[in-house]
């Protein structure tokens, strides 16, 4: 694994000197620049990213409060040619909001408002910084329903999600970030303030500028104002909890839940044995089903009881025709919250049981799913490390996450992990998959992407960058 930016390598970009710093106050006010305090920069060095590689701390954060005086940063940004790196939550697992060539880093934790809750509309209208089950959590009393639900969604922030054009746990049925994007207000490379959308559901007036930005990992853009479509929520909820004795059966039954049942969960979520116990550990949670050697969590929705029982009895008959153990039904929030809350920690567990791993998140046509599992197997033998898997199965979406086995030196690992991944994308490529789902590129996959994207596509890619930031200020080092 290299270290993203070379440090001997001379630089296109200046420095945050102490009279930019000063000009840095001016715009957003002396408490909301920190410059010259290593320890207080610290924490913006890096996302949940843990490896160390992937950390670089910025000369200066600033916190601004406006799209105005974002503007004026990034004016000051071109003139003096400083990169700028946007930055949300931090809960990235790209280095996305890290800020590789040092420079600024532009928070937007003070812009956090939910400006507006439209019912009639279905559309609520919110700042960058606002924690995303904030957005839920608002709209739920008035019947609605934000259908965004990234794992981290307690600490992310709704701008990141557009950025990354954040997937997570209810995109089978409910697709992911981007659907929910009506309108951007977004500060260009070059400083420039530009409204797209609206309020509109239907909108093909000109090229999808919206599509553009949604997704591009803070590289192109920077929102200020997120216009989302929201949906009447769903008055009834199920999860089911499947367990398996194994993997395979539990992956292999993923296909034919809509297929078969012919019904649309919300959500299959799939976690292997290790995963499930990591997490259980980490949240000191009981798990009470020795044999089981992995799981699916299921997650039915609607309106009327009578369908949703017929509906979770369907999928629960054929999980047991697939050879299931088990079938738990939670119908209550609480219960439901705590199996969601294992399926949603386990990253985090496992970031604490080793920071040495690569969380992958690779994603195949629903229909192959079944087939990456041995793969695993292969991978693991050859590589002598341990491969624990899990994530969101429905959409082919998996979380294979290869951790350093103890008994390898750190360099060993590190040399390791290159020829590993390059063949579990190989893998992935063969079966119609791309190499991210929904945590990006950022720069811990930019010397993959080309196992995903052919050459004219990166080239137009690279083109584009090049139009909307011609002086390669935001964000560098990411993508392309
Ligand atoms: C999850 C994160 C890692 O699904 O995407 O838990
Ligand atoms: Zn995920």
């Amino acid at each position: 694994m290299k270290p993203p930016a070379e440090p001997n390598a001379p630089s296109r970009f200046k420095p945050v000197t102490p009279a930019i710093a000063e000009e840095l106050r001016q715009i957003v006010g002396p408490r909301f620049v920190i410059f010259d305090q290593p320890e207080a920069l610290e924490p913006f060095s890096h996302d949940e990213v843990a490896e160390k590689e992937y950390h670089a701390t910025p000369e200066a954060v600033v916190r601004p409060a406006s799209a105005q005086e974002i503007a004026q940063i990034m004016k000051l940004a071109n003139r003096q040619r400083i990169p700028v790196t946007p930055r949300g939550g931090g809960s990235g697992l790209s280095g996305g909001a890290v800020p590789v060539h040092g420079g600024i880093v532009l928070s937007l934790d003070r812009m956090n408002r939910i400006l507006e809750i439209d019912t009639q509309n279905l559309v609520a209208v919110v700042e960058p910084g606002v924690i995303t089950n904030d957005i839920d959590a608002a709209v739920k009393e008035h019947g609605l329903f934000f259908a965004g639900y990234p794992m981290s969604l307690q600490s992310c922030f709704i701008g990141g999600n557009v950025a990354e054009n954040a997937g997570g746990g209810k995109a089978v049925k409910y697709g992911v970030t981007g659907r929910y994007v009506l309108g951007l207000e977004v500060v260009t490379a070059e400083g420039q303030i530009t409204q797209l959308g609206g309020k509109v559901v239907k909108n093909v007036s000109g090229y999808d500028l919206i599509g553009l930005f949604v997704g591009s990992e803070g590289t192109l853009g920077i929102f200020t104002k997120i216009i989302l479509k929201l949906l009447p929520r769903p008055k009834r909820v199920v999860d089911l909890l499947v367990l398996f004795r194994d993997a395979a059966s539990a992956i292999g039954l993923v296909p034919t839940i809509m297929t078969e049942a012919r019904i649309v969960p919300t959500a299959v979520e799939f976690m292997d044995r290790r995963s499930a116990l990591a997490a259980c550990q980490y949240l000191n949670e009981k798990i009470p089903y020795e044999n089981a050697g992995a799981m699916l969590l299921i997650e039915l929705d609607g309106n009327s009881a009578g369908q949703l029982e017929q509906d979770y009895e369907a999928v629960g008959e054929l999980c047991l025709k697939g050879g299931a153990l088990e079938v738990y039904v939670a119908d209550n929030a609480t219960t439901s919250e705590r199996i969601w809350s294992v399926r949603r920690s386990i990253a985090e567990a496992f970031m604490v049981e080793s920071p040495h791993q690569s969380l992958e998140d690779i994603c195949v046509p629903v229909a192959a799913i079944p087939r990456i599992l041995p793969e695993l197997d292969r991978l693991c033998e050859k590589y002598d490390i341990q491969i624990p898997c899990y994530g969101h199965a429905g959409d082919g979406n998996l979380h294979v996450t290869a951790v350093k086995n103890p008994r390898h030196t750190l360099a060993a690992w590190h040399d390791m992990l290159p020829g590993l991944l390059g063949e579990l994308y190989e893998i992935t490529r063969g079966l119609g998959g791309v190499i991210s789902g929904e945590h990006g590129i950022g720069h811990k996959r930019k010397n993959y992407l080309h196992y995903s994207v052919d050459e004219v596509s990166l080239d137009l890619m690279r083109r584009l960058k090049q139009a909307l930031d011609p002086n390669g200020v935001l964000n560098p080092g990411k993508i392309v």
